[in-house]
């Protein structure tokens, strides 16, 4: 889909050179801005954009821009956000939405004050495992849930947390929830809704001690609204590679799990209304080099986002679960702190 949407990047790092190859394929790339100006210079070069070395220039010289994309680290996703919303752009974020709820209910604030979309990238919303389940509980085919496990075990060492800076650190990245399993707890959500108690959590810092300033593995306990009881497993520890990011859930009318290391098949499923369909094969998953990340799904995100901001189309990704995903995270690092000793 190649249309006249003209955008600006932010953040010239890992995921940002995948975002500048989507804006390019699905419309044009007017600039791009990064603190470390050489980045910023080889992707304006390969893209025939203008290049900056921080926001306020990139946004004052590229206004002619639709939307700003924000490829950041995790702390910076409100205030450019709000920054490039106040500025005239629409804005389309890198997940976490920010690491505090108080900070993506300003995010919120500042789209509907300037009228502009907002909008945060969950590309694992659109895994074909994950549609076909959301379906599949949107039409009451499960019944009553009883209850949901969710399994993040990946892995990361020291080289990925020294290739950047921000990374592991508390005030920057926030933590393994944030940056690593985000993805997961937002599907968690979607599945299950919003309304859900931290009944318990504990987390330690087990093989990454002068590495990371927070934990490397940890356990949550959850309850829903509805009733149906939750634990998240999640840890940066798995042996050697990625092994698994996987939902179970176990409910009235059967029992299906969606696996893989993320969220990419249906690992297997007994239904009493016969199996969910699910023919589409995920795509793969991003791959860094040394490690590998969520699947590769931005480019239906760009087309997601602009079917919004062309045509008006319903949003499947909305800020508001973006946002209770973020504030489920805070209640579990509070609940961890909590029981620290
Ligand atoms: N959706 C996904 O699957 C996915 C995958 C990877 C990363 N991410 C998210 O994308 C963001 C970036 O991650 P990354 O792995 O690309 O990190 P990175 O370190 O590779 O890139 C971040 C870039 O931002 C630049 N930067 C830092 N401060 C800046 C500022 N004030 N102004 C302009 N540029 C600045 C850095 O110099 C760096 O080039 C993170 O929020 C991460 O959580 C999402």
């Amino acid at each position: 889909m190649m249309t006249s949407v003209k955008f600006i990047l932010v953040g010239c790092g890992n995921i940002g050179v995948r975002h500048a190859a989507l804006m390019h394929q699905f419309g044009k790339l007017e600039g791009v801005c990064d603190v470390d100006e050489s980045k910023a210079k080889q992707l304006a070069e390969q893209y025939h954009c203008k290049a900056f070395g921080c926001l306020n220039d990139l946004l004052t010289a590229c206004k002619n821009a639709a939307v700003l994309v924000i490829c950041t680290p995790n702390a910076l996703h409100a205030p450019q956000a709000i920054q490039g919303l106040h500025a005239g752009f629409h804005v389309l974020v890198e997940k976490p939405m920010a690491l505090s709820a108080m900070d993506c209910r300003a995010m919120i604030d500042a789209a509907s004050q300037a009228g502009k979309l907002l909008m945060v990238v969950k590309q694992n919303r659109f895994n074909p495992p994950v549609l076909a389940v959301k379906h599949a509980i949107e039409q009451a085919l499960l019944g009553k849930i009883y209850s949901v496990h969710l399994n993040c075990l990946w892995y990361r060492d020291e080289a990925y947390y020294m290739q950047s800076k921000w990374r592991g650190t508390k005030q920057l990245d926030g933590g393994i929830l944030f940056t690593q399993f985000s993805h997961f707890i937002d599907i968690l959500l979607w599945f299950m809704g919003s309304d859900v108690k931290v009944v318990a959590a504990s987390a330690a810092n087990l093989a990454h001690q002068n590495i990371i300033e927070f934990e490397d593995t940890g356990v949550a306990q959850l309850q829903f609204a509805n009733g149906a009881l939750g634990s998240i497993h999640y840890s940066i520890n798995a042996f050697q590679q990625n092994a698994e990011g996987s939902i179970l859930l176990n409910a009235e009318n059967g029992i299906i799990k969606i696996g893989g290391k993320y969220l990419d098949n249906i690992a297997f499923q007994t239904l009493k209304h016969g199996d969910i369909a699910c023919t589409e094969t995920s795509a793969e998953a991003n791959d860094y080099g040394s490690y590998q990340g969520s699947i590769r799904n931005h480019d239906k995100v760009y087309a997601h986002f602009i079917e919004i901001l062309l045509h008006n189309k319903a949003s499947i990704i909305q800020n508001e679960e973006a946002m209770q995903t973020v504030a489920l995270i805070e209640s579990i690092h509070k609940c961890i702190q909590h029981n620290s000793f």
